[in-house]
């Protein structure tokens, strides 16, 4: 089966989750909790679809080689291991500010929750980044 369309799907994805983060950070500040709540819960849903369909492709088709040369390197490895590294961290950051918040627990969340936004804005965007610097340089 071809599955060249994926790495688009979880470039768009990615990009959905950052773009429905900002959205849901716009609606907290504006005092809007149930927006907030729901604008949340699609970014989280998004990240998970991102997470399957991320797996299911790297495990049928494995890694990607970097064909970029000169500064190009340097660049996208940083990119990619800080990606990765944060990726990693996201999970049970994501998960945990989401508990608080569905278990009332708000000033904890909030606490919590100004760690996990930009970090997983940084996450969405460099995913975003690596994808265009290895399908498209
Ligand atoms: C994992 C996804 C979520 C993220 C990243 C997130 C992010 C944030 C951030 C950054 C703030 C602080 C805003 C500020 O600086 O004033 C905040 C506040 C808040 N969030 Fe979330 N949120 C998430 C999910 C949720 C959910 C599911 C709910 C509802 C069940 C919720 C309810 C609230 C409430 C009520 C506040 C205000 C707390 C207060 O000001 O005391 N959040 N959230």
């Amino acid at each position: 089966m071809d599955l060249s369309f994926l790495p688009t799907v979880n470039a768009f994805l990615n990009g959905l989750t950052g773009a429905l983060l900002l959205v849901g950070y716009f609606f907290i500040r504006k005092g809007n909790r149930s927006i907030h709540k729901r604008v949340m819960l699609t970014a989280f849903s998004t990240s998970i679809l991102f997470l399957i369909s991320y797996l299911y492709y790297h495990a049928h088709v494995g890694s990607i080689p970097f064909k970029g040369t000169g500064v190009a390197r340097p660049v996208y490895f940083t990119i990619l291991v800080s990606h990765s590294i944060l990726a990693a961290v996201i999970v049970p950051m994501a998960i945990v500010t989401l508990s608080r918040a569905l278990s009332s627990r708000f000033d904890k969340h909030k606490k919590l929750a100004r760690w996990t936004l930009p970090i997983w804005l940084y996450v969405s965007v460099t995913g975003v980044t690596v994808y265009v610097m290895l399908y498209h340089l």
